[in-house]
């Protein structure tokens, strides 16, 4: 079985993204945050804080760490009548390189296949690149259900294949990647084995491939500094996407250093 070293070999690069969803509670915090995230070679870093700090963390990364945003308007891609919402445009005009869609947090507050179909044809009609979440409960991992539920979730990336075909930009960042994180593991410390990991993504891989694509696959999780480097090891997970490690600078960058 080839590793993730004899990869660093090749051309793909792994992936360490930070979500950092509603935190952290002040601007103070999150330029501090954001400039002590030390960037790395054969690893993209990224880091997707709460829109209203994009600006300040822009200017706090270091230049070499992608910004991204946590959701998008699934009603314009550009500007409109539409309270609260930020579009696709708006973050690509403030620096932002990527956007989360599908993450479960949103899917539980209703978000439907068309509204994720939405989003994404925005995100890719500026030229944002996609981190699409998928991932099971507990309920269907302990049913037997987990490729079921993703085939389902990984459907409508079909429908986008013929953009995706050429799959990175000009940064070498991936116009699509896909994150898989089991709901039951967001959060919770839990985590299924490495094996079911690989064995899930081996899955989403061959469904992709079937559609023509081949985006990295990260996974996400309950990721911290202590199970990084085991993740970080296997040659079918491409990188991880970390919720709450990712607001502590040492455990963040010591997961970085996994994946580099
Ligand atoms: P966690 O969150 O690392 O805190 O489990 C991951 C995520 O929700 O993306």
């Amino acid at each position: 079985m080839s590793t993730r070293s004899d990869q660093a070999m090749s051309t793909q690069p792994s992936y360490v993204i930070a979500n950092w969803k509603l935190n952290p509670a002040t601007l103070k915090e999150a330029v501090s945050l954001a400039q002590s995230i030390q960037p790395a070679t054969h690893c993209v870093v990224g880091v997707s804080p709460s829109f209203v700090h994009l600006s300040a963390v822009q200017a706090a990364l270091d230049p070499a760490i992608a910004l991204g945003v946590q959701t998008i308007s699934a009603q314009t891609a550009q500007t409109g009548a539409f309270t609260g919402d930020v579009s696709a445009s708006q973050a690509t005009d403030l620096g932002a390189t990527f956007v989360l869609i599908g993450h479960s947090e949103c899917r539980q507050q209703g978000e439907t296949e068309q509204i994720l179909y939405n989003k994404i044809d925005h995100a890719l009609s500026v030229g944002l690149s996609v981190v699409y979440c998928v991932g099971e409960h507990k309920h269907e991992y302990e049913a037997a259900k987990t490729q079921a539920v993703i085939a389902n979730q990984l459907a409508l990336l079909e429908s986008f294949a013929s953009k995706l075909t050429a799959n990175t930009d000009a940064n070498q960042f991936a116009k699509l990647l896909i994150a898989y994180e089991p709901i039951w593991a967001i959060g919770t410390g839990l985590m299924p084995s490495l094996h079911d990991i690989e064995q899930t993504h081996r899955f989403i891989k061959k469904v992709l491939l079937g559609f023509g694509i081949c985006p990295p696959i990260l996974y996400g999780g309950s990721v911290n500094q202590d199970n990084a480097n085991d993740l970080s090891h296997s040659s079918y997970i491409d990188g991880v996407l970390v919720g709450g490690a990712s607001l502590k600078a040492q455990a963040f960058n010591q997961i970085i250093g996994a994946f580099s």
